[in-house]
């Protein structure tokens, strides 16, 4: 009887085994036998799997020329010396002329525009006084002390000779956070406002301006 309980045990051990090393393949990669692979192998297609219903297999499409994300809008105004002039005419900053919204100006500004236009916004960074740089004019010269925000606006958005866009640095609000602070550096003892908008009193605003003021917040 003692034998014959070894016998079985034995044999159960040798099945047991058995089974194990069958789950063994030579394939490290592999998971080995696998009991009902529908429970973890979904039918949904993986990512960067490829995917065969498109001709290029890619699986994140772009999405449809035109579109437009939600709650973006883009800036209107065109890259052109009429594009220029419209900003100036027609963008009025959205934002309060607050120490609050100029401090966090101040802070882009260092981050962004002072080693071009120095501290003071003299043109003096650190790319002209150490890098060689063609100096940017001077924020209080005699052009640039009556420049309008839209035209700061739009040669923060697109670029100007000399100065690359930064648009993909800056967003819309933070552009014109920045241009609050550079107003402050335009007319450092307060005496002569500048101007804010060409031609027009800021309110003497239209409708129009309004609804250009609205595609600016958005870009
Ligand atoms: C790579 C150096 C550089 C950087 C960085 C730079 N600028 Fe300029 N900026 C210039 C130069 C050069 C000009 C003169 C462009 C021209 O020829 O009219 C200029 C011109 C300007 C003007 C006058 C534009 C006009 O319409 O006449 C403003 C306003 C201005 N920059 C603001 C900024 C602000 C704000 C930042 C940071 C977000 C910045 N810049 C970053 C080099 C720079």
């Amino acid at each position: 009887m003692r034998i014959e309980m070894n016998r079985i045990f034995t044999l159960a051990l040798m099945v047991f085994v058995a089974l194990i090393t069958v789950q063994c393949t030579s394939d490290p990669a592999s998971p080995g036998v696998e009991y009902m692979p529908d429970m973890y192998r979904t039918p949904a297609l993986e990512p960067y799997s490829g995917n065969s219903n498109y001709a290029d297999s890619m699986e994140a499409r772009l999405p449809v020329e035109g579109s437009i994300a939600r709650g973006y809008l883009p800036y209107g105004i065109p890259k052109t010396d009429e594009g220029y002039e419209m900003a100036g005419a027609l963008l009025k900053n959205p934002l309060a002329n607050s120490e609050e919204i100029i401090g966090e100006g101040k802070v882009i500004y260092t981050k962004y525009c002072l080693h071009c236009h120095g501290k003071e916004g003299n043109g003096d960074g650190l790319t002209v006084t150490a890098g060689g740089h063609p100096p940017p004019p001077a924020y209080t010269s005699a052009a640039l002390a009556i420049l309008s925000e839209g035209k700061m606006f739009h040669t923060i958005t697109y670029g100007r000779n000399l100065m690359g866009s930064h648009a993909s640095q800056l967003n819309v609000e933070e552009r014109w956070k920045v241009i609050r602070y550079v107003q402050t550096l335009q007319n450092p003892n307060g005496d002569t406002p500048a101007e804010t908008i060409d031609g027009a009193e800021p309110s003497e605003e239209t409708t129009e301006t309004e609804m250009v003021d609205e595609t600016a917040m958005n870009n």
